[in-house]
């Protein structure tokens, strides 16, 4: 049991994180500024506090509340959009989060958790990636999110402040049993895309080059269940609780899942075809990213229950169905 704080906790990834807490008893504040959050991802047994990352003195007085763990989730996430207004992701991730840092400095919180991500290791060298990869982001949001981990590292070694940073490969799906009610709006990725091709919010949609070294062509990814994700978080809040050391760990499956198996997978789902086309490659994409994390499986003795891209994807489309907007 912990009281964490777990700012972008009306999030996607967020609510799930929080439910999970919740779930194993913990006590949680949340604290969101709402522009991408939904309030519809609130929990009843969490407290509230809507607020943005940039306020100091509201942060830091959120910071008064006896918190024993920070959970960071509050950023900016679009890859396209970072390289197109860099200054709005230095604003928000790297300001953000030196906000964060210097309010548990001054408040005496010892413990976060940081929401990184694959974007950080850029083109991989060899695969799977596990975290000794070096670093090379090829946008501007995976520096902002590599930056942030060489702060984590001095804030330790300097102030004592212990962090498990997350690298996350790619998030998807939604709670199974479906409490998590907030659907992500303007989605930016592939499987939300493809869902709103299926229910004809959008008029099909285009995979991003079918030549690829690759074993159908297409690009492969680690897509990891956002649930899973949730439980590595709660095991993480443990484990800062009980031990003064810092990890950095992949999270993800393991496993390389095509766009066009994704796709196929959808209409095995859906029990109908989704209109797609083939477009020429997406400039910076990667032909395959697959996670080790083998780490993450010592360090936190967690695992994904979610393996198979048809269950994972199940649970994005009951989202779709119990969609009232
Ligand atoms: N894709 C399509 N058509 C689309 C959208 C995506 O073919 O309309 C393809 C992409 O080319 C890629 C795959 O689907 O091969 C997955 O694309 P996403 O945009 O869903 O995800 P990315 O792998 O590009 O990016 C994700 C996160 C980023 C993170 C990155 C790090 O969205 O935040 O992983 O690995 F930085």
């Amino acid at each position: 049991m912990a009281k964490v704080l777990v700012i972008g906790g009306a999030g996607y990834i967020g609510s799930h994180v929080v439910l999970e807490l919740l779930e194993k008893k913990n006590q949680v504040v949340v604290f969101d500024n709402l522009s991408t959050g939904q309030r519809e991802n609130l929990f009843e047994a969490a407290e509230f506090i809507e607020g943005d990352i940039l306020d100091f003195e509201k942060l830091k007085n959120v910071m008064k509340k006896n918190i024993d763990v920070v959970i960071h989730l509050a950023a900016k996430k679009a890859v396209w959009e970072s390289m197109k207004n860099p200054e709005i992701y230095a604003t928000n991730n790297i300001e953000g989060s030196i906000n964060i840092l210097n309010a548990m400095v001054e408040t005496n919180v010892k413990n976060i958790i940081f929401s990184s991500s694959a974007a950080v290791y850029g083109t991989p060298e060899y695969l799977p990636v596990d975290e000794n990869h070096k670093k090379n982001p090829i946008n501007f949001y995976g520096y902002t999110k590599s930056l942030i981990e060489e702060l984590l590292k001095w804030y330790d070694e300097l102030k004592g402040i212990h962090y498990i940073a997350l690298r996350y490969f790619n998030a998807v799906g939604y709670d199974a049993l479906g409490r998590v009610k907030g659907k992500e709006k303007n989605p930016q990725n592939l499987l939300p895309i493809v869902m709103e091709a299926a229910t004809g919010k959008r008029n099909g949609f285009e995979i991003y080059g079918k030549d690829y070294d690759t074993k159908d062509g297409t690009c492969e990814r680690d897509y990891i269940h956002v649930s899973d994700l949730a439980t590595a978080h709660e095991k993480a809040v443990q484990k800062l609780m009980k031990e003064n050391e810092s990890y950095i760990l992949n999270l993800g499956t393991g496993k390389g899942v095509s766009v066009q198996e994704v796709v196929n997978a959808a209409q095995k789902v859906i029990g109908k075809k989704i209109k797609y086309t083939y477009a020429p490659r997406r400039e910076g994409d990667p032909a395959k990213l697959v996670a080790s994390s083998d780490l993450a499986y010592q360090v936190l003795n967690w695992k994904p229950k979610y393996i198979n891209i048809e269950d994972i994807i199940k649970t994005t489309w009951n989202m779709e169905n119990t969609d009232e907007h």
